[in-house]
């Protein structure tokens, strides 16, 4: 089956493109390289020794989905495409609802035209309301989002809801991400934020190279057992194998369903640089800086649904995650942007 994948120069696509040709599934990119270099389809098929169609264009572009749809048979399209900073989201609305539901509409309707029905979308834990207690599951109240980013995600999920509805037989996923992280263990493709980077394990990576002198924490007096954030931080390559799962439970089971992926572990921003510094052997400077507006100080998944009925479990522990961001790094001190 040829898998469709929107956004597949990206960080999490291109994993996800490794894996589904690892397990046999013929892979079409749909990518404009807003956020991503072309090297990244090289490389995938440098890993994978297997051939990817890639079509530079924008997911908004109705002509140019409506050409690969009619070349292609495409039997189920993954939706990666976005803008994804939360930050940046909040000074350029426009743009990231323009980007991110424009291009979820624009590819159901083009799904609905030409007859294919199976869509996992890209959604965030960002979705869940902060009022819920921790662990989330994926029954908890949505909405409340603190920045127009989370609210793409909101509405493209109600968006895929009714178009499940509405049109026979379509089916979606909707799998609510924690925070990837890693890198593919061969070290040829990885995380490569344009500019600053906004997450923390490309800038603790990037402090690791030189490429910046220490990294600021963003407050340490939260009711936290060290006063810093706690996160739920998933190896990509998990994360990337949770979509052909999903691909896999969409054959049997029509319609919508949710899962969460993440470990359903909580790790501090302080256990974070512990373990790059143990992993790796390289010290990260830091400096205790004020709260970033809008973070939460805990949340993690509750994976039991993935679990039971995608049959999917992360495999990888933090030191993998931190190995691996690591060997993609110093391969690759400048991202893709140095050969
Ligand atoms: P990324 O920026 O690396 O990948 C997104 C890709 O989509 C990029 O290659 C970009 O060029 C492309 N793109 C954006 N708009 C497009 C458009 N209109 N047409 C065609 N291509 C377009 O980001 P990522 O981290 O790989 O995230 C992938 C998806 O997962 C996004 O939807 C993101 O919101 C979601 N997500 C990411 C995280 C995270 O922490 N990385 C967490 C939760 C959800
Ligand atoms: N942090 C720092 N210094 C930095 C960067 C981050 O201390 O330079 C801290 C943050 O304050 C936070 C933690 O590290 O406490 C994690 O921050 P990230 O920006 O890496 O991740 P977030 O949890 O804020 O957000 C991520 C994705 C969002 C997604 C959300 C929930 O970036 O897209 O997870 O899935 F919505």
């Amino acid at each position: 089956m040829n898998v469709l994948v929107t956004g597949g120069a990206g960080y999490i696509g291109s994993h996800t493109c490794v894996e589904l040709l690892d397990q046999g599934f013929g892979v079409v990119v749909i990518d404009n390289l807003v956020n991503s270099s072309a090297k990244a389809i090289e490389r995938i098929e440098q890993i994978t020794g297997k051939h990817v169609d890639f079509y530079q264009e924008d997911v908004r572009n109705r002509a140019a989905l409506d050409r690969i749809f009619e070349k292609h048979d495409i039997g189920c399209v993954i939706h990666f495409a976005g803008l994804k900073a939360v930050g940046e989201s909040v000074h350029m609305p426009l743009e990231y609802y323009d980007n991110n539901l424009f291009s979820t509409v624009r590819l159901c309707e083009a799904m609905r035209d030409h007859g294919v029905r199976d869509i996992v979308f890209s959604s965030s834990a960002t979705v869940y309301s902060s009022e819920n207690p921790i662990p989330w599951k994926e029954t908890y109240i949505t909405g409340n989002c603190t920045s127009p980013y989370g609210w793409t995600k909101y509405m493209s999920e109600q968006i895929l809801r009714d178009t499940t509805k509405a049109v026979d037989d379509f089916s979606v996923s909707l799998l609510r991400y924690f925070n990837p992280i890693g890198a593919h263990s061969s070290g040829l493709i990885g995380e490569d934020p344009r500019g600053i980077p906004n997450n923390l394990m490309p800038f603790i990576s990037q402090v690791a190279i030189g490429r910046r002198d220490h990294l600021n924490i963003f407050g340490n007096d939260y009711d936290t057992p060290d006063g810093t954030c706690v996160r739920d931080y998933i190896h990509v390559v998990d994360l990337a194998r949770g979509h052909v799962a999903a691909i896999d439970y969409m054959k049997k089971h029509r319609g919508e369903s949710v899962f969460n992926l993440g470990t359903g572990m909580g790790y501090s921003v302080l256990d974070m640089v512990k373990a790059f510094e143990r992993v790796t052997g390289v010290k990260i400077p830091y400096e205790i800086a004020p709260r970033r507006p809008g973070d939460l100080p805990a949340f993690y998944a509750n994976p039991d649904k993935s679990a039971k009925l995608l049959n999917w479990h992360a495999q990888y522990n933090l030191d993998d995650m931190c190995r691996d961001t690591w060997a993609w790094q110093s391969k690759n001190p400048m991202g893709y942007g140095e050969e």
